[in-house]
C-alpha cells in the first residue's frame, strides 16, 4: 500500500440548517484514482471546496500531502490542480492564453499548449472562452487543473454533460495523469464511470459515507446474485411486486424508465418462471437482458433511490 496523501477524519460543513457534508473519513492513497460518488446534492463539491481550501469546514480534521490545508495553504496550493462544477472561465481571453495564465501562478507548470492537445481543444487555441460549448468549457476547466502539474489533481464532475466520445476521451486523461504517477480526487454521479477509473471509492448520500472500497470488491460484498431486467409490457404495480415469488428472486424494482429489475441467484429458473408468467398473461417481455450487478445496483440497494 502507498502512503495515503489525504487523510480526512470527521469532516462536517453545514448551510444553515442543511448538513452538506456530515462526518466524513476517508484517506486517498497517492498515484491512485479515488471516487467520490453521490447523487445530486449527496456533499461532492462542498468536500471538493473544503480540501482545496476554497471553503471553511466547521468541523474535521484535514491532512494533505502532510500539510493542513489552513495553515499551509500557500506551499499546498502549489501542488494541488483544481477543477470546479461551475468555474469562471475569464470569457474574454483565448484558450491559449488563459491557460497560460493559469501555468505562470505555478513554479514548474505543464506546457500549456501540450495540456490543451490533452484534453483536445488544440483546434481552439485561438478561441474566446465565451464561445465555447459546454462540453469544451468543461474540457478547458479540466486543462486549468492539469497545466499546475500538481501532485493531486480534483476534478467536479469532469464528465458531466459530455457526448460519450467526450466522456471516453477524459477517461483517457485521466488514465494518463495516473501514469505520470498523479493522485486524481474525482467526483461523478456516473457509476459506470467509477467503477472503471477509480482504484478505490466512496459511496455518499445526504453527506455521509454509506459505502467504500474498491469498486469490484464492493460489487461482490453486496451482491451474489445477477440482475435481469426487461421493459415493463404493462405489468401492474402488484403484478411486479408478485415477482417475489419466482424462483431465485431476491428483489424487484421498477425504474423511473419503466424498466423491470429483478436480483436473481438463478437466472435460469427466474427467467423460465417469467416466461410462463406471461405467456399465462398474454404479454411480452421485450429487451430481456441478464447482466452482473453494478454501482448503480449497489446504490439502489444501499438507499432504496436510484442514483439519477
Ligand atoms: N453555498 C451554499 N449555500 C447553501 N447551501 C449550499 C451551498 N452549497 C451547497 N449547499 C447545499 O449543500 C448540499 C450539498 O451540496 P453539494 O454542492 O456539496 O452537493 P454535490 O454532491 O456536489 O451535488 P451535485 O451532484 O448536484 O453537484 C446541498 O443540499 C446543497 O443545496
Ligand atoms: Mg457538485
Amino acid at each position: 500500500m502507498n502512503e495515503s496523501c489525504i487523510k480526512v477524519e470527521n469532516l462536517k460543513k453545514s448551510y444553515g440548517s442543511v448538513q452538506a457534508v456530515d462526518g466524513v473519513s476517508f484517506q486517498v492513497e497517492s498515484g491512485t484514482v479515488f471516487g467520490m460518488l453521490g447523487p445530486n446534492g449527496a456533499g461532492k463539491s462542498t468536500t471538493i471546496e473544503i480540501l482545496t481550501g476554497l471553503q471553511a469546514k466547521d468541523q474535521g480534521e484535514i491532512e494533505i500531502l502532510g500539510m493542513e490545508v489552513e495553515k499551509d495553504s500557500q506551499p499546498l496550493k502549489e501542488r494541488l490542480g483544481v477543477q470546479l462544477q461551475s468555474p469562471a472561465l475569464f470569457g474574454k481571453l483565448n484558450i491559449r492564453e488563459l491557460v497560460t495564465l493559469f501555468a505562470s501562478f505555478y513554479q514548474d507548470p505543464l506546457d500549456p499548449e501540450t495540456v490543451i492537445s490533452l484534453v483536445g481543444l488544440e483546434d481552439k487555441l485561438k478561441e474566446k472562452t465565451e464561445n465555447l460549448s459546454g462540453g469544451q468549457r468543461h474540457r478547458l476547466a479540466v486543462a486549468l487543473a492539469i497545466v499546475g502539474n500538481g501532485d493531486i489533481i480534483f476534478l467536479d464532475e469532469p464528465t458531466t454533460g459530455l457526448d460519450p466520445q467526450s466522456r471516453r476521451k477524459l477517461w483517457g486523461v485521466i488514465t494518463e495523469l495516473k501514469e505520470l504517477g498523479k493522485t486524481i480526487f474525482l467526483t461523478t454521479h456516473y457509476m459506470d464511470e467509477a467503477e472503471i477509473l477509480c482504484d478505490q471509492l466512496i459511496i455518499i448520500d445526504r453527506g455521509k459515507i454509506i459505502a467504500s472500497g474498491r469498486p469490484d470488491s464492493l460489487i461482490a460484498e453486496h451482491f451474489t446474485e445477477d440482475a435481469l431486467e426487461f421493459t415493463n409490457p404493462s405489468f401492474t404495480a402488484s403484478q411486479i411486486n408478485g415477482f417475489k415469488e419466482l424462483r431465485g428472486v431476491t428483489g424487484v424494482n421498477l425504474s423511473s424508465e419503466d424498466i423491470v429489475l429483478l436480483y436473481t441467484i438463478n437466472a435460469p429458473e427466474t427467467i423460465a418462471d417469467l416466461m410462463a408468467l406471461a405467456e399465462n398473461e398474454g404479454k411480452n417481455i421485450n429487451g430481456l437482458k441478464l447482466r452482473k450487478a453494478s454501482l448503480d445496483d449497489l446504490f439502489l440497494k444501499l438507499t432504496g433511490r436510484e442514483i439519477r
